[in-house]
């Protein structure tokens, strides 16, 4: 139900108001997607293909409850927000982020590349989990971390599913480095389209900012995204004894992003993961590969109790969540539905969609019988058989 005139029902119609807010190249480079867009596609066709086994007339629970707890910390549904760079989106970025879901009662994961330090973040909400790529030396990354755990991060993400690849069919988005006179003239007609953009970003004192404070190297200034990203791809990609290694130095819970084979879980879990997210980065890596919730029940069935398992990759309403906390996620991760929320309305945008998730999930728990997110099982679903199949991998 609308409340108020603001207020949107659901996350295809954040993602309308973004669409409507933002100049074309910014909204353009959220949607992103690798090459033809299979795996994009995919991560959304996929939970469709899933169905519900609703029971007729169960002990309806009165109320639900949604709480769970991931990475050590304590949330108020399975949902938290995903770790996403340069959120230029909206003038508070990350910090709206943290707004909208320190009041949804949940955590996010903040980005290395974010465009806020992380103690701009933490001092707003401090359910913060910090995230690396394999972008740096081992001392680098683990001074990085050790930064943003000082400024209050609680758990530390490092993310494995990122090739740098090229070529959309549709063609990229035009972002530039630095927004100087001649980027701005280049952007005026994208920019004059969508005045609200703009007006936002000078009512809080400037233009779109593309620099990355949390990669900042002691007494240096901040680099720009794309000088952060090309020193990124200088750097080889880790093996499993690099991963093993940056989790011996950080003492707190540890997830691994971007596993999609059970044997990339397994090896996770021996390097020390505490937790592995099922991801194939909202496919914007290597198109064709599976919808993430495709290889969800055998890393489940790999994982067992030995680690937390998250999902993320194409999440657009709670029933989402109940599919895939049924299938065995103890929580999920919003990407674009969380910027979508933040393009239309900042952070009363962000907890807009914890909120169209949260009642999604409250229903579809009804409707299933279940008081619990924890007591959601995997007969609560009908999977297509090669769900339960997943990718296998060599051994
Ligand atoms: C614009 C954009 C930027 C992203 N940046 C990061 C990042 O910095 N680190 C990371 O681990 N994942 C990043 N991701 C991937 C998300 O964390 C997440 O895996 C993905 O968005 C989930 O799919 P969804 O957008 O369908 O929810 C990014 C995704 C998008 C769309």
């Amino acid at each position: 139900m609308a409340s108020t005139r603001d207020w949107f029902e659901s996350v295809a119609e954040a993602r309308r108001r973004a669409r409507r807010r933002l100049p074309r190249p910014v909204f353009l480079a959220i949607e992103a997607g690798a090459e033809a867009g299979v795996t994009l596609a995919d991560n959304v066709a996929a939970f469709g293909e899933i169905r519900f086994a609703p029971p007729r007339l169960a002990d309806l629970p009165p109320v639900r409850d949604l709480r769970t707890s991931v990475l050590g910390t304590d949330i108020a549904l399975p949902v938290i927000a995903s770790p996403v760079g340069a959120q230029a989106v909206h003038p508070l970025g990350e910090v709206a982020v943290a707004m909208g879901t320190r009041d949804a009662g949940t955590a996010m994961g903040l980005s290395e590349f974010a465009s806020r330090p992380a103690a701009e973040v933490t001092a707003v909400n401090p359910r913060v989990f910090f995230q690396v790529h394999w972008s740096a030396s081992r001392d680098v990354l683990l001074a990085r971390a050790e930064a943003a755990r000082a400024a209050g991060a609680t758990a530390l993400i490092v993310t494995l599913d990122w090739s740098f690849p090229n070529g959309r069919d549709w063609g990229s988005p035009v972002i530039p480095e630095r927004l100087d006179f001649k980027a701005l003239a280049r952007l005026a007609p994208a920019g004059l389209a969508r005045p609200g953009y703009l007006l936002d970003w000078l009512r809080h004192g400037g233009l779109p900012d593309l620099t990355v404070p949390n990669v900042a190297l002691p007494g240096r200034p901040a680099p720009g995204f794309f000088a952060a990203y090309r020193d990124w791809m200088a750097v080889p990609p880790p093996a499993w004894a690099d991963i093993a290694w940056l989790r011996a130095g950080w003492d707190g819970p540890f997830l691994v992003k971007g596993i999609m084979r059970p044997d990339d879980a397994r090896r996770a879990v021996d390097a020390g993961a505490t937790a592995v997210s099922v991801s194939n980065h909202g496919g914007n890596n290597l198109d064709g590969t599976p919808a993430s919730v495709r290889a969800l029940p055998a890393v489940v069935a790999a994982v067992g109790d030995s680690a937390e398992v998250l999902l993320d990759g194409g999440i657009r309403r709670g029933a989402d969540v109940v599919k895939a906390v049924a299938l065995g996620a103890r929580a999920v991760m919003i990407g674009r539905a969380c910027l979508w929320g933040l393009a239309a309305g900042g952070p009363a945008g962000v907890r807009n969609v914890f909120e169209v998730l949260r009642a999604g999930v409250d229903s579809a728990l009804l409707a299933l019988g279940r008081s619990s997110v924890r007591d959601l099982v995997p007969a609560d679903v009908i999977l297509p058989a090669d769900f339960a199949r997943g990718l296998a991998g060599p051994d």
